[in-house]
């Protein structure tokens, strides 16, 4: 049956996979899954502040720009990912203070989205990355203690500078539902809008699990949406207690199926990326001990139940 690429293309929408460099370079079937199913991509790593800038003002794009390539090659759309984020940043930017931070912050901003700016398949940005903490306030990391609230809203006026272009997103997890931390991004959203921020899409990351229970989803990407926002499904997984047995992989089917469902039914919600493929390479397990099984494709590229599900709800 057709590939999930050309099922999101006639709905209008995107289906994605964060991708790993070493893979692509070195596997014949990780590539070629990851060329005929996806029409959108987001790096796993390489896109990140310490595989881009591991020294200050030393810009790395070796892995960035083996994604754009296999992107451009496959006919799919790159999500960058991921601009300013307290995580996978190097000491270097965590040491400065405030006046250098701030500089630090634009100029990696500005070369980085830089370098893809009118380059079409680079469609957007995660500017900023999990700014929240787990209850709704604004996380005390290392770009807020020295320059506070502001950061954010300077991150999105560089990235627009950089690329006039890119749809420019916040990025989150736990947020998929309707909660304390989805509506402090909400009330953050609307308010940097209000501002003239130029905030313009909502990334839920939704690693999900299947012994957390099902977030309402679809309520919460219409809300919104309603704000005049894209939305995305960012990196979706669906993890269980491991080792998988049919029941467990049917209820995450139905996980799947379900925010695939949310995100047809919502107009402004533009797609859905996986993080990963293959539960051969899931951050998963190496996160959350003792959970797995995370992704579409088992270890030996085998399609289940999951695979199914996406396909069939879109
Ligand atoms: C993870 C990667 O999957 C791992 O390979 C890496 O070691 C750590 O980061 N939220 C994000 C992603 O925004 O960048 C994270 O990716 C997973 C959680």
């Amino acid at each position: 049956s057709a590939p999930l690429r050309a099922h999101a293309e006639a709905r209008g929408k995107f289906v994605g996979a964060a991708l790993a460099t070493s893979p692509l370079a070195n596997e014949t079937a990780y590539r070629s899954i990851a060329a005929s199913e996806f029409n959108q991509v987001t790096a796993e790593n390489a896109m990140k502040w310490d595989a881009t800038e591991p020294s200050r003002n030393q810009f790395n794009f070796t892995g960035a720009d083996q994604i754009m390539a296999f992107a451009e090659q496959n006919d799919q759309q790159v999500h960058g990912h991921t601009l300013v984020w307290h995580s996978q940043t190097p000491s270097w930017v965590q040491n400065l203070g405030a006046t250098e931070m701030r500089e630090a912050m634009q100029n990696h901003i500005s070369r980085v989205a830089g370098r893809y700016a009118g380059n079409p398949v680079l469609t957007s940005w995660d500017v900023v990355n999990e700014v929240f903490d787990d209850n709704g306030n604004l996380r005390t990391s290392f770009w807020y203690q020295k320059l506070g609230e502001s950061y954010i809203a300077d991150a999105f006026r560089y990235a627009r500078a950089a690329d006039p272009d890119a749809t420019l997103c916040i990025n989150d997890y736990n947020v998929e539902g309707v909660n304390a931390k989805s509506t402090a991004m909400y009330n953050l959203v609307k308010s940097l809008r209000a501002q003239n921020v130029p905030v313009d899409c909502v990334g839920l990351q939704s690693h999900l699990a299947i012994q957390y229970g099902f977030p309402n989803i679809r309520e919460n990407m219409q809300r919104f949406a309603d704000l005049g926002v894209e939305v995305r499904v960012t990196e979706i997984d669906v993890r269980m207690q491991t080792p998988r047995d049919a029941a467990k992989d049917a209820t995450q089917a139905t996980y799947y199926s379900d925010v695939v469902k949310a995100c047809v039914a919502v107009s402004r919600c533009s797609g859905v990326t996986v993080w990963g493929f293959t539960d051969k390479y899931s951050w998963v397990p190496d996160t959350f001990p003792g959970q797995g099984a995370a992704l579409i494709y088992d270890e030996n590229y085998g399609k289940k139940p999951a695979y199914t599900a996406v396909h069939d709800a879109l």
